[in-house]
Formats: C-alpha cells, sequence, structure tokens
C-alpha cells in the first residue's frame, strides 16, 4: 500500500535502468524515443520489455506494426538520449539529429540506433496494459553487443550516471538450515571475490573453534555437515575465509534437539 507521504512524481529518483533508444516505423518512416524503462526480462531467447506511455507516438507505432528497436545507451549518448526523449515524433522529425545514426534493419522492419553497448530488433509477444503505460514485452530476433560501450553505460537514476567502481565488499553472507536427517546445509558467498580463486573456506564452531568443514575455492560454499557433535546452547558457526570479513550464522535446532537449546537470531 502507498505511504501517504510519497510523492509518485518523484519516484523516477529511486529507481536505476541503462537508457535505451527505441526505434518504431511507421507511415511517415521511422521514429525514436528515449525509454529508460527498458530492460532485459528473459535469456533464452533473449526477451525485452520497455514500459511505454500509451499517448507516445511511438507506442501506437509498435502496437501498430508488432515489433521494434532497441538500443541501450552507453554515456556518450547522453545528450541524444535527452534530445529524443523531449519531442514526440508525431509533431517533428526526430532523425535529423546529427548524433543520431541508424543501422538497417537485419530482421524485421526496424532500423536501430548504431552505438551502445546492446541493440535488438524485437518481434512483440506480450503487452501488459497498466495505467498510463503499456508494458511490450518483445522477442530479440537479432541482437549485436560491443564490449568497449558495455565498460560506459548510461544509467538513469532521477539525472543520467556513469557507472561507479565495482563493489568489492569481500564481505562473506551465509545461512545454516537444520536437514531432517540431522545433518546442517552451509551456504554462503563471498561477494567481490575472484570466482577462480583458490582460497579455503572453513566452517568452525564459534564456542571452541573446532573446525567442521573445509573446502578450497569458488566465491560460492553449499555443503552438507555432519551435526556438530558438541555444541553450546546459542552456538553460532563461523564461515570464512582468508580474504573476506567472517559470517557468524546460528546454529539451526537440530532433529531431536528441544527447542531451548537452540541459538539466537544469525547475524553477519
Ligand atoms: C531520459 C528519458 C527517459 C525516458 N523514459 C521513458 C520511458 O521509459 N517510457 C516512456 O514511455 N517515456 C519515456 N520518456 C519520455 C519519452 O521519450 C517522450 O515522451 C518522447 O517524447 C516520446 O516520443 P514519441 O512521441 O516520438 O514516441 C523518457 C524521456 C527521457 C528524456
Amino acid at each position: 500500500m502507498m505511504e501517504s507521504h510519497v510523492d509518485t512524481g518523484q519516484l523516477l529518483r529511486y529507481s536505476t535502468s541503462t537508457v535505451g533508444l527505441i526505434t518504431s516505423v511507421g507511415p511517415r518512416g521511422t521514429n525514436v524515443m528515449t525509454a529508460e524503462w527498458t530492460y532485459m526480462v528473459a535469456r533464452r531467447p533473449p526477451h525485452f520489455a520497455v514500459g511505454c506511455q500509451t499517448t507516445n507516438y511511438s507506442t501506437r507505432l509498435i502496437l501498430d506494426r508488432g515489433e521494434f528497436g532497441l538500443t541501450l545507451c552507453d554515456a556518450s549518448m547522453a545528450s541524444l538520449a535527452e534530445f529524443e526523449g523531449s519531442f514526440s515524433g508525431a509533431d517533428v522529425d526526430k532523425l535529423p539529429s546529427a548524433a543520431l545514426e541508424l543501422r538497417d534493419p537485419v530482421v524485421t522492419g526496424c532500423p536501430t540506433v548504431i552505438g551502445g553497448p546492446l541493440s535488438a530488433e524485437c518481434r512483440v509477444v506480450n503487452v501488459v496494459d497498466l495505467p498510463d503505460y503499456a508494458l511490450v514485452v518483445g522477442e530479440a530476433v537479432w541482437l549485436t553487443t560491443d564490449e568497449v560501450a558495455n565498460k560506459d553505460p548510461l544509467v538513469k537514476h532521477g539525472g543520467m550516471y556513469q557507472l561507479g567502481e565495482e563493489i568489492r565488499s569481500m564481505l562473506i553472507s551465509a545461512s545454516a538450515t537444520a536437514c531432517p536427517d540431522g545433518s546442517v546445509r552451509v551456504c554462503a558467498v563471498a561477494q567481490g571475490v575472484d570466482p577462480e580463486s583458490e582460497t579455503d573456506w572453513t566452517v568452525a564452531l564459534r564456542s571452541n573453534a573446532h573446525v567442521l568443514h573445509t573446502t578450497t575455492g569458488g566465491d560460492c560454499l553449499d555443503v552438507v555437515i555432519p551435526p556438530p557433535a558438541r555444541h553450546l546452547p546459542g552456538d553460532h558457526l563461523v564461515i570464512a575465509r582468508s580474504d573476506c570479513q567472517p559470517a557468524h550464522v546460528a546454529l539451526p535446532r537440530l532433529a531431536g534437539e528441544p527447542p531451548d537449546r537452540r541459538g539466537g537470531e544469525s547475524h553477519a
């Protein structure tokens, strides 16, 4: 339910996405509009969803023809994106913009904009009617990517931004789950580590530092360990590796164990 103090006009400042340029074709030729709500929503085959305001000229063209082109922008395309999103193709011809270069269609009848990390030609497979918007889902029938442009995507978050540094928190997040046979499944990820690294993971009891399990390598741990033989009420598991801050998780209540021997809530 909506909180009464939320200004819905400001909600776009709270979402983040790569800006897209959406191409469509009508009786007067190709039109381009900017859509920050352009998302990949399935992988095999790739599908993309675009949130299109129903009053946009592009929306009508896309729905009439059942196809559209999309290009995810890089930072060099910020001015072009601002322009294509500020005027309607119903009133003006937006194509003569100096910064806009179109790629001839390959599979559909829709050109795509040259530049950016990814361009695709899509056939509409579904349309979800929403208040003031149509969420148009298209299957990509042709697609190209550019590794260089992909290093510098155009990010919308209220204003337009470039990406910052990659997050490498070097923190472990983990859980311990009691299995019906009395064993304990320990799941953990080490955010920011090299997945190819050969660093050891250890799972130990906090009360006596007894190591219950060791695994070498990977950025993810998923093991089932026997129930610890001797542990104290409220005991925790310490999941650690030398390159990260460890995680402490409460031992789950083991099969046959009375409720009062259970440890506290898990915490990192
Ligand atoms: C940065 C930016 C992002 C935008 N994102 C969207 C969007 O996700 N969906 C949408 O319907 N309109 C979006 N718009 C507005 C349309 O691009 C704008 O209404 C445009 O004039 C529509 O063009 P058309 O009438 O030629 O289709 C955005 C505009 C800008 C500047």
